[in-house]
Protein backbone atom coordinates (compact mmCIF):
# COMPACT_ATOMS: atom_id res chain seq x y z
CA UNK A 1 0.00 0.00 0.00
CA UNK A 2 1.22 3.68 -0.59
CA UNK A 3 2.40 5.46 2.11
CA UNK A 4 -0.04 8.43 2.85
CA UNK A 5 1.11 11.99 0.65
CA UNK A 6 1.85 14.45 3.24
CA UNK A 7 1.24 17.84 2.16
CA UNK A 8 3.26 20.94 2.32
CA UNK A 9 2.11 23.33 5.38
CA UNK A 10 -1.18 21.07 5.33
CA UNK A 11 0.95 17.61 6.63
CA UNK A 12 -2.03 15.08 6.54
CA UNK A 13 -5.01 17.28 7.58
CA UNK A 14 -7.22 16.68 4.53
CA UNK A 15 -6.55 12.79 4.86
CA UNK A 16 -7.62 13.56 8.23
CA UNK A 17 -10.45 15.98 7.92
CA UNK A 18 -12.36 13.55 5.33
CA UNK A 19 -11.87 9.94 7.47
CA UNK A 20 -10.08 10.62 10.88
CA UNK A 21 -10.62 6.99 11.87
CA UNK A 22 -8.77 5.31 8.85
CA UNK A 23 -5.90 7.78 8.77
CA UNK A 24 -5.05 7.36 12.33
CA UNK A 25 -5.24 3.12 11.46
CA UNK A 26 -3.22 3.53 8.48
CA UNK A 27 -0.60 5.75 10.47
CA UNK A 28 -0.30 3.26 12.74
CA UNK A 29 0.22 1.19 9.74
CA UNK A 30 3.08 3.13 8.81
CA UNK A 31 5.18 4.66 11.69
CA UNK A 32 3.85 1.82 14.58
CA UNK A 33 2.85 2.09 17.62
CA UNK A 34 3.86 5.94 18.36
CA UNK A 35 3.23 8.09 15.22
CA UNK A 36 3.41 11.88 14.57
CA UNK A 37 0.41 13.20 12.55
CA UNK A 38 0.86 16.53 11.30
CA UNK A 39 -2.04 19.18 11.10
CA UNK A 40 -1.13 22.27 9.70
CA UNK A 41 1.49 23.80 12.32
CA UNK A 42 0.43 21.10 14.81
CA UNK A 43 2.22 17.56 15.42
CA UNK A 44 -0.03 15.48 17.08
CA UNK A 45 1.70 12.18 18.50
CA UNK A 46 -0.68 8.97 18.20
CA UNK A 47 -0.11 6.62 20.75
CA UNK A 48 -1.53 2.96 20.11
CA UNK A 49 0.94 0.38 20.95
CA UNK A 50 0.54 -1.93 24.02
CA UNK A 51 3.05 -0.64 25.49
CA UNK A 52 3.03 3.36 24.62
CA UNK A 53 -0.47 2.88 26.08
CA UNK A 54 0.56 1.51 28.99
CA UNK A 55 2.80 4.00 29.67
CA UNK A 56 1.07 7.23 29.09
CA UNK A 57 -2.41 6.05 30.95
CA UNK A 58 -0.49 4.40 33.76
CA UNK A 59 3.24 4.22 34.47
CA UNK A 60 3.67 7.73 34.00
CA UNK A 61 0.00 8.96 34.30
CA UNK A 62 1.03 12.08 36.00
CA UNK A 63 3.01 13.36 33.07
CA UNK A 64 -0.71 13.56 30.86
CA UNK A 65 -3.15 15.78 31.67
CA UNK A 66 -6.38 16.07 29.94
CA UNK A 67 -5.93 20.41 29.61
CA UNK A 68 -7.15 21.79 26.73
CA UNK A 69 -9.76 18.77 25.61
CA UNK A 70 -12.01 19.41 28.19
CA UNK A 71 -12.96 23.15 27.03
CA UNK A 72 -16.08 21.13 25.90
CA UNK A 73 -17.93 20.04 28.91
CA UNK A 74 -16.73 22.46 31.07
CA UNK A 75 -19.61 25.02 30.05
CA UNK A 76 -22.23 22.72 31.75
CA UNK A 77 -20.46 20.77 33.72
CA UNK A 78 -18.29 23.01 36.11
CA UNK A 79 -15.71 21.34 37.90
CA UNK A 80 -16.21 17.45 37.44
CA UNK A 81 -14.83 13.95 37.79
CA UNK A 82 -14.29 13.84 33.64
CA UNK A 83 -11.70 16.66 33.39
CA UNK A 84 -10.63 17.77 37.14
CA UNK A 85 -6.84 17.37 37.67
CA UNK A 86 -4.72 16.88 40.46
CA UNK A 87 -6.03 16.97 44.15
CA UNK A 88 -9.16 17.71 42.86
CA UNK A 89 -9.87 15.03 40.96
CA UNK A 90 -8.41 12.84 43.55
CA UNK A 91 -10.98 13.61 46.09
CA UNK A 92 -14.05 13.61 43.62
CA UNK A 93 -13.03 9.66 42.70
CA UNK A 94 -12.55 8.77 46.18
CA UNK A 95 -16.10 10.76 46.90
CA UNK A 96 -18.07 9.40 43.96
CA UNK A 97 -16.11 5.67 42.97
CA UNK A 98 -17.60 3.70 45.84
CA UNK A 99 -21.25 4.48 44.58
CA UNK A 100 -19.86 2.71 41.13
CA UNK A 101 -18.73 -0.80 43.01
CA UNK A 102 -20.27 -4.14 41.86
CA UNK A 103 -22.24 -4.97 45.23
CA UNK A 104 -24.52 -1.56 44.28
CA UNK A 105 -24.92 -1.94 40.84
CA UNK A 106 -26.41 -5.10 41.37
CA UNK A 107 -28.80 -4.05 43.61
CA UNK A 108 -30.13 -1.95 41.17
CA UNK A 109 -30.84 -4.60 38.64
CA UNK A 110 -34.48 -4.41 39.17
CA UNK A 111 -34.22 -0.77 38.54
CA UNK A 112 -32.64 -0.93 35.02
CA UNK A 113 -35.08 -4.21 34.15
CA UNK A 114 -38.17 -1.99 35.13
CA UNK A 115 -37.12 1.12 33.30
CA UNK A 116 -36.49 -1.22 30.25
CA UNK A 117 -40.35 -2.75 30.23
CA UNK A 118 -41.35 0.38 30.59
CA UNK A 119 -40.49 1.35 26.90
CA UNK A 120 -42.39 -1.79 25.95
CA UNK A 121 -45.54 -0.18 24.75
CA UNK A 122 -43.34 2.29 22.91
CA UNK A 123 -41.74 -0.53 20.80
CA UNK A 124 -45.12 -2.39 20.27
CA UNK A 125 -46.65 0.69 18.71
CA UNK A 126 -43.07 1.11 16.72
CA UNK A 127 -43.37 -2.92 16.02
CA UNK A 128 -47.28 -2.29 14.70
CA UNK A 129 -46.51 0.72 12.66
CA UNK A 130 -44.21 -1.94 10.63
CA UNK A 131 -41.92 1.43 9.71
CA UNK A 132 -37.87 1.29 9.46
CA UNK A 133 -36.74 3.33 12.63
CA UNK A 134 -33.47 4.61 13.53
CA UNK A 135 -32.30 2.16 16.83
CA UNK A 136 -29.58 4.88 17.75
CA UNK A 137 -32.28 7.61 19.17
CA UNK A 138 -34.16 5.04 20.50
CA UNK A 139 -31.05 3.47 22.71
CA UNK A 140 -30.21 7.52 23.52
CA UNK A 141 -34.00 7.43 25.32
CA UNK A 142 -33.53 3.96 27.07
CA UNK A 143 -30.02 4.83 28.57
CA UNK A 144 -30.86 8.20 28.92
CA UNK A 145 -34.33 6.99 31.29
CA UNK A 146 -31.75 4.08 33.07
CA UNK A 147 -29.44 6.79 34.33
CA UNK A 148 -31.85 9.14 35.89
CA UNK A 149 -33.62 6.69 37.75
CA UNK A 150 -30.54 4.94 38.85
CA UNK A 151 -29.31 8.79 39.89
CA UNK A 152 -32.82 10.36 41.59
CA UNK A 153 -35.37 7.06 41.44
CA UNK A 154 -38.21 8.20 41.18
CA UNK A 155 -38.19 11.69 42.33
CA UNK A 156 -37.47 12.85 38.52
CA UNK A 157 -40.52 10.95 37.25
CA UNK A 158 -42.50 14.35 36.63
CA UNK A 159 -39.82 16.12 36.10
CA UNK A 160 -38.44 13.30 33.46
CA UNK A 161 -39.61 15.33 30.26
CA UNK A 162 -38.37 18.83 30.86
CA UNK A 163 -34.90 17.07 32.07
CA UNK A 164 -33.93 15.29 29.01
CA UNK A 165 -35.44 18.09 27.07
CA UNK A 166 -32.94 20.26 28.65
CA UNK A 167 -30.11 17.81 28.39
CA UNK A 168 -30.62 17.39 25.05
CA UNK A 169 -30.65 20.91 23.92
CA UNK A 170 -27.34 21.16 26.11
CA UNK A 171 -25.78 18.66 24.29
CA UNK A 172 -26.38 19.66 21.09
CA UNK A 173 -24.19 22.85 22.14
CA UNK A 174 -21.47 20.69 23.45
CA UNK A 175 -21.36 18.90 20.14
CA UNK A 176 -20.90 22.18 18.36
CA UNK A 177 -18.15 22.83 20.43
CA UNK A 178 -16.72 19.99 20.00
CA UNK A 179 -17.02 20.14 16.20
CA UNK A 180 -15.58 23.98 15.98
CA UNK A 181 -12.07 24.68 14.92
CA UNK A 182 -11.71 27.19 17.94
CA UNK A 183 -12.94 25.15 21.09
CA UNK A 184 -12.36 28.15 22.98
CA UNK A 185 -14.47 30.91 20.90
CA UNK A 186 -17.30 28.57 20.85
CA UNK A 187 -17.25 27.89 24.01
CA UNK A 188 -17.94 31.66 24.76
CA UNK A 189 -20.49 31.84 22.52
CA UNK A 190 -22.13 28.53 23.59
CA UNK A 191 -22.42 29.85 26.80
CA UNK A 192 -24.20 33.19 25.99
CA UNK A 193 -26.55 31.40 23.14
CA UNK A 194 -30.12 31.84 25.26
CA UNK A 195 -31.28 28.53 24.00
CA UNK A 196 -28.00 26.88 26.01
CA UNK A 197 -28.71 29.35 28.82
CA UNK A 198 -32.28 28.16 29.39
CA UNK A 199 -31.54 24.35 29.02
CA UNK A 200 -28.69 24.43 31.88
CA UNK A 201 -31.07 26.54 33.97
CA UNK A 202 -33.17 24.10 33.37
CA UNK A 203 -31.21 21.01 34.29
CA UNK A 204 -30.08 23.41 37.87
CA UNK A 205 -33.74 23.99 38.64
CA UNK A 206 -34.70 20.44 38.51
CA UNK A 207 -31.36 18.68 40.08
CA UNK A 208 -30.93 21.82 42.79
CA UNK A 209 -34.31 21.03 43.95
CA UNK A 210 -34.27 17.73 43.91
CA UNK A 211 -31.25 18.10 46.02
CA UNK A 212 -32.52 20.38 48.64
CA UNK A 213 -35.67 18.05 48.93
CA UNK A 214 -33.36 14.79 49.84
CA UNK A 215 -31.50 17.47 52.35
CA UNK A 216 -34.76 18.36 54.12
CA UNK A 217 -36.12 14.91 54.02
CA UNK A 218 -33.31 12.54 54.32
CA UNK A 219 -35.55 9.85 52.80
CA UNK A 220 -33.01 6.58 52.32
CA UNK A 221 -33.14 5.47 48.52
CA UNK A 222 -30.95 3.00 47.03
CA UNK A 223 -29.97 5.48 43.90
CA UNK A 224 -26.51 7.09 43.18
CA UNK A 225 -27.83 10.85 44.55
CA UNK A 226 -28.36 8.87 47.92
CA UNK A 227 -24.95 7.25 48.03
CA UNK A 228 -23.40 10.48 46.57
CA UNK A 229 -24.68 12.35 49.08
CA UNK A 230 -23.95 10.33 52.20
CA UNK A 231 -20.43 9.64 51.14
CA UNK A 232 -17.65 11.28 52.84
CA UNK A 233 -14.07 11.09 51.56
CA UNK A 234 -12.04 8.77 54.13
CA UNK A 235 -9.07 11.51 54.07
CA UNK A 236 -10.25 14.87 54.48
CA UNK A 237 -13.67 13.71 56.39
CA UNK A 238 -15.23 16.11 54.00
CA UNK A 239 -18.48 15.85 51.74
CA UNK A 240 -19.82 16.97 48.45
CA UNK A 241 -21.00 20.59 48.56
CA UNK A 242 -24.32 20.69 46.56
CA UNK A 243 -23.16 22.35 43.69
CA UNK A 244 -20.07 19.61 43.55
CA UNK A 245 -23.11 17.44 43.60
CA UNK A 246 -25.02 18.69 40.85
CA UNK A 247 -21.82 18.57 38.87
CA UNK A 248 -20.97 15.26 38.74
CA UNK A 249 -24.81 13.85 38.72
CA UNK A 250 -24.73 15.93 35.38
CA UNK A 251 -21.34 14.46 34.63
CA UNK A 252 -22.39 11.10 34.94
CA UNK A 253 -25.50 11.40 32.81
CA UNK A 254 -22.73 12.93 29.74
CA UNK A 255 -20.44 10.45 30.81
CA UNK A 256 -22.51 7.70 30.74
CA UNK A 257 -25.86 7.47 28.59
CA UNK A 258 -24.42 8.34 24.94
CA UNK A 259 -21.52 5.74 24.91
CA UNK A 260 -23.52 3.26 26.37
CA UNK A 261 -26.46 3.60 23.72
CA UNK A 262 -23.91 3.81 20.99
CA UNK A 263 -22.47 0.45 22.02
CA UNK A 264 -25.37 -0.80 22.27
CA UNK A 265 -26.55 0.43 18.44
CA UNK A 266 -23.46 -1.12 16.93
CA UNK A 267 -24.57 -4.51 18.85
CA UNK A 268 -27.76 -4.26 17.15
CA UNK A 269 -26.21 -3.47 13.75
CA UNK A 270 -23.72 -6.65 14.01
CA UNK A 271 -26.12 -8.83 15.65
CA UNK A 272 -28.03 -8.12 12.39
CA UNK A 273 -24.71 -8.35 10.28
CA UNK A 274 -24.47 -11.89 11.82
CA UNK A 275 -27.12 -14.13 11.94
CA UNK A 276 -25.07 -17.29 13.68
CA UNK A 277 -24.19 -15.17 16.33
CA UNK A 278 -27.26 -13.89 16.73
CA UNK A 279 -29.11 -17.26 17.14
CA UNK A 280 -26.90 -18.07 20.09
CA UNK A 281 -27.50 -14.97 21.87
CA UNK A 282 -30.76 -15.52 21.65
CA UNK A 283 -30.36 -19.15 22.51
CA UNK A 284 -28.88 -18.21 25.43
CA UNK A 285 -31.39 -15.28 26.48
CA UNK A 286 -34.05 -17.95 26.33
CA UNK A 287 -32.44 -20.93 28.00
CA UNK A 288 -31.43 -18.79 30.72
CA UNK A 289 -34.40 -16.30 31.55
CA UNK A 290 -37.56 -18.27 29.86
CA UNK A 291 -40.47 -15.83 30.68
CA UNK A 292 -39.56 -14.45 33.73
CA UNK A 293 -37.96 -11.43 34.95
CA UNK A 294 -34.02 -10.55 34.89
CA UNK A 295 -32.77 -11.08 38.18
CA UNK A 296 -29.60 -9.73 38.98
CA UNK A 297 -28.23 -13.65 39.52
CA UNK A 298 -28.54 -13.98 35.93
CA UNK A 299 -26.22 -11.34 34.34
CA UNK A 300 -23.77 -13.79 35.36
CA UNK A 301 -25.20 -16.98 33.68
CA UNK A 302 -25.06 -14.51 30.40
CA UNK A 303 -21.32 -15.28 29.37
CA UNK A 304 -21.88 -15.32 25.22
CA UNK A 305 -24.26 -12.32 25.93
CA UNK A 306 -21.08 -11.15 27.72
CA UNK A 307 -18.43 -12.38 24.56
CA UNK A 308 -20.70 -10.24 22.21
CA UNK A 309 -20.51 -6.99 24.25
CA UNK A 310 -16.62 -7.21 24.52
CA UNK A 311 -16.50 -7.87 21.26
CA UNK A 312 -18.32 -4.96 20.16
CA UNK A 313 -16.42 -2.80 22.10
CA UNK A 314 -13.33 -4.18 20.35
CA UNK A 315 -14.66 -3.11 17.01
CA UNK A 316 -16.34 0.20 18.16
CA UNK A 317 -15.59 1.36 21.40
CA UNK A 318 -17.69 4.70 21.87
CA UNK A 319 -15.16 6.58 23.12
CA UNK A 320 -12.43 5.71 20.16
CA UNK A 321 -9.72 8.75 21.29
CA UNK A 322 -8.51 10.09 24.45
CA UNK A 323 -6.38 12.85 24.12
CA UNK A 324 -3.79 14.35 26.81
CA UNK A 325 -1.44 16.89 26.88
CA UNK A 326 2.46 16.43 28.32
CA UNK A 327 3.58 18.56 31.10
CA UNK A 328 7.18 17.63 30.89
CA UNK A 329 9.35 16.21 27.69
CA UNK A 330 8.51 12.64 28.03
CA UNK A 331 10.09 9.25 25.93
CA UNK A 332 7.41 6.99 24.75
CA UNK A 333 8.69 3.40 23.18
CA UNK A 334 11.80 5.05 22.56
CA UNK A 335 10.16 8.26 20.59
CA UNK A 336 10.44 11.95 22.56
CA UNK A 337 8.04 13.85 23.21
CA UNK A 338 8.02 17.36 24.05
CA UNK A 339 6.33 19.31 26.57
CA UNK A 340 2.91 20.97 26.00
CA UNK A 341 2.99 18.48 23.28
CA UNK A 342 -0.86 16.43 22.39
CA UNK A 343 -1.15 12.72 22.60
CA UNK A 344 -4.09 10.89 21.64
CA UNK A 345 -4.60 7.97 22.25
CA UNK A 346 -7.01 5.58 20.71
CA UNK A 347 -8.27 1.83 21.15
CA UNK A 348 -10.31 1.70 17.90
CA UNK A 349 -6.92 1.45 16.62
CA UNK A 350 -4.83 -1.07 19.01
CA UNK A 351 -7.87 -3.24 18.61
CA UNK A 352 -6.99 -3.62 15.12
CA UNK A 353 -3.34 -4.17 15.53
CA UNK A 354 -3.73 -7.56 13.41
CA UNK A 355 -0.26 -9.24 15.87
CA UNK A 356 -3.17 -9.01 19.07
CA UNK A 357 -6.27 -9.87 16.92
CA UNK A 358 -6.09 -11.53 13.91
CA UNK A 359 -8.45 -11.24 11.39
CA UNK A 360 -8.97 -7.68 13.36
CA UNK A 361 -12.23 -6.77 10.66
CA UNK A 362 -13.75 -9.91 11.31
CA UNK A 363 -16.46 -9.63 14.42
CA UNK A 364 -15.94 -12.99 16.21
CA UNK A 365 -17.18 -13.09 20.45
CA UNK A 366 -14.73 -16.29 20.47
CA UNK A 367 -12.29 -14.20 21.07
CA UNK A 368 -13.59 -13.53 24.33
CA UNK A 369 -14.73 -16.82 25.35
CA UNK A 370 -11.87 -16.50 28.53
CA UNK A 371 -12.57 -13.20 29.04
CA UNK A 372 -9.55 -10.89 27.13
CA UNK A 373 -7.40 -13.46 26.03
CA UNK A 374 -4.33 -14.28 28.36
CA UNK A 375 -1.60 -14.22 26.31
CA UNK A 376 -2.53 -10.61 25.14
CA UNK A 377 -0.25 -7.41 26.92
CA UNK A 378 -2.20 -5.05 29.42
CA UNK A 379 -3.95 -2.65 27.39
CA UNK A 380 -4.01 -5.04 24.15
CA UNK A 381 -7.78 -3.77 24.51
CA UNK A 382 -8.94 -0.72 26.56
CA UNK A 383 -12.62 0.38 25.53
CA UNK A 384 -12.83 1.84 29.15
CA UNK A 385 -9.50 2.99 29.37
CA UNK A 386 -7.09 2.41 32.61
CA UNK A 387 -4.83 3.62 35.00
CA UNK A 388 -5.84 6.11 37.43
CA UNK A 389 -8.62 7.57 34.98
CA UNK A 390 -10.48 4.58 34.17
CA UNK A 391 -13.68 4.76 33.30
CA UNK A 392 -15.76 4.90 36.25
CA UNK A 393 -18.99 3.05 34.16
CA UNK A 394 -16.69 0.36 33.55
CA UNK A 395 -19.06 -2.32 35.61
CA UNK A 396 -22.45 -0.59 34.84
CA UNK A 397 -21.78 -0.13 31.39
CA UNK A 398 -21.32 -3.52 30.26
CA UNK A 399 -24.71 -4.24 33.15
CA UNK A 400 -26.99 -1.87 31.46
CA UNK A 401 -25.92 -3.52 27.93
CA UNK A 402 -26.74 -7.01 29.24
CA UNK A 403 -30.14 -6.18 30.77
CA UNK A 404 -31.20 -4.15 27.41
CA UNK A 405 -30.31 -6.65 25.01
CA UNK A 406 -31.65 -9.45 26.79
CA UNK A 407 -35.10 -7.70 27.68
CA UNK A 408 -35.84 -6.39 23.96
CA UNK A 409 -33.90 -9.59 22.22
CA UNK A 410 -36.34 -11.72 23.82
CA UNK A 411 -39.36 -9.56 22.89
CA UNK A 412 -38.47 -8.12 19.25
CA UNK A 413 -36.76 -9.20 16.32
CA UNK A 414 -34.32 -6.49 14.36
CA UNK A 415 -33.60 -6.37 11.30
CA UNK A 416 -31.67 -4.23 9.05
CA UNK A 417 -33.28 -2.11 6.27
CA UNK A 418 -30.97 -2.82 2.85
CA UNK A 419 -29.73 0.34 1.16
CA UNK A 420 -28.38 2.14 4.48
CA UNK A 421 -24.35 1.44 4.45
CA UNK A 422 -23.12 1.88 7.97
CA UNK A 423 -20.15 3.57 8.47
CA UNK A 424 -18.49 4.84 12.13
CA UNK A 425 -19.11 8.47 11.79
CA UNK A 426 -16.36 9.94 14.89
CA UNK A 427 -17.80 12.84 16.78
CA UNK A 428 -16.64 12.96 20.57
CA UNK A 429 -18.01 9.17 20.25
CA UNK A 430 -17.98 6.74 17.56
CA UNK A 431 -21.74 6.76 16.12
CA UNK A 432 -22.97 5.03 13.91
CA UNK A 433 -23.99 7.08 10.57
CA UNK A 434 -26.42 7.55 9.30
CA UNK A 435 -27.70 5.57 11.80
CA UNK A 436 -28.80 2.56 12.24
CA UNK A 437 -32.17 1.81 10.19
CA UNK A 438 -34.18 -1.35 11.47
CA UNK A 439 -37.51 -3.23 11.21
CA UNK A 440 -38.73 -3.68 14.66
CA UNK A 441 -40.62 -7.18 14.63
CA UNK A 442 -42.89 -8.45 18.16
CA UNK A 443 -42.10 -12.20 19.03
CA UNK A 444 -45.34 -14.29 18.75
CA UNK A 445 -46.00 -14.33 22.46
C1 LIG B 1 -19.87 1.54 26.66
C2 LIG B 1 -19.92 2.55 27.48
C3 LIG B 1 -18.73 3.37 27.94
C4 LIG B 1 -17.50 3.51 27.38
C5 LIG B 1 -16.94 2.85 26.11
C6 LIG B 1 -16.74 4.42 28.23
C7 LIG B 1 -15.43 4.79 28.03
C8 LIG B 1 -14.72 5.67 28.83
C9 LIG B 1 -13.34 6.04 28.61
C10 LIG B 1 -12.45 5.53 27.47
C11 LIG B 1 -13.00 6.92 29.60
C12 LIG B 1 -11.64 7.61 29.77
C13 LIG B 1 -11.65 8.95 29.09
C14 LIG B 1 -10.35 9.71 29.28
O1 LIG B 1 -9.63 9.45 30.23
O2 LIG B 1 -10.06 10.59 28.46
C15 LIG B 1 -14.16 7.10 30.44
C16 LIG B 1 -14.19 7.91 31.56
C17 LIG B 1 -15.30 8.05 32.36
N1 LIG B 1 -16.50 7.39 32.24
FE1 LIG B 1 -16.99 6.05 30.82
N2 LIG B 1 -17.54 4.82 29.27
C18 LIG B 1 -18.76 4.18 29.14
C19 LIG B 1 -19.84 4.27 30.00
C20 LIG B 1 -19.85 5.00 31.17
C21 LIG B 1 -20.94 4.99 32.11
C22 LIG B 1 -22.21 4.15 32.04
C23 LIG B 1 -20.62 5.89 33.08
C24 LIG B 1 -21.46 6.25 34.27
C25 LIG B 1 -21.09 6.07 35.43
C26 LIG B 1 -19.30 6.44 32.75
C27 LIG B 1 -18.61 7.39 33.51
C28 LIG B 1 -17.33 7.82 33.25
C29 LIG B 1 -16.63 8.80 34.08
C30 LIG B 1 -17.18 9.54 35.30
C31 LIG B 1 -15.35 8.95 33.52
C32 LIG B 1 -14.22 9.85 34.03
C33 LIG B 1 -13.39 9.09 35.05
C34 LIG B 1 -12.22 9.90 35.59
O3 LIG B 1 -11.58 10.64 34.85
O4 LIG B 1 -11.94 9.73 36.77
N3 LIG B 1 -18.87 5.86 31.58
N4 LIG B 1 -15.19 6.32 29.95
Amino acid sequence: MEPMRSYPVLGLLPQFGRDPVNTLVRLAQEQGGVAVLPLGRRRLYIITSPTGVQHVLKDNAANYVKGRTMDVPRPLLGENLVSAEGETWHRLRRLVQPAFSRRRLLNMVDTITATVEEFYPRWDALAEARRPVDIVPLMMEITLAVIARLMFTVDVLEEEERLLAAFDTALHALNRIAWSPWPRLSSLYIRALPSFRRAKATLDDVVYRIIRERRRHAPERNDLLSMLMNAEDPETGTRLSDEELRNQALTVFLAGHETTALALSWTWYLLAKHPEVDRRFREEVQAVLGHRTLQKEDVERLPYTRMVIDEVLRLYPSVWVTARDTADEDVVDGVTIPPGARVVISPYVTHRYPDLWPAPEAFDPERFRDGVPKHLPPFAYYPFSGGPRKCLGYFLAPLEMTIVMALLARRYRLTLVPGYPVRPRPVLTLRPAPGVYMWVERHAA
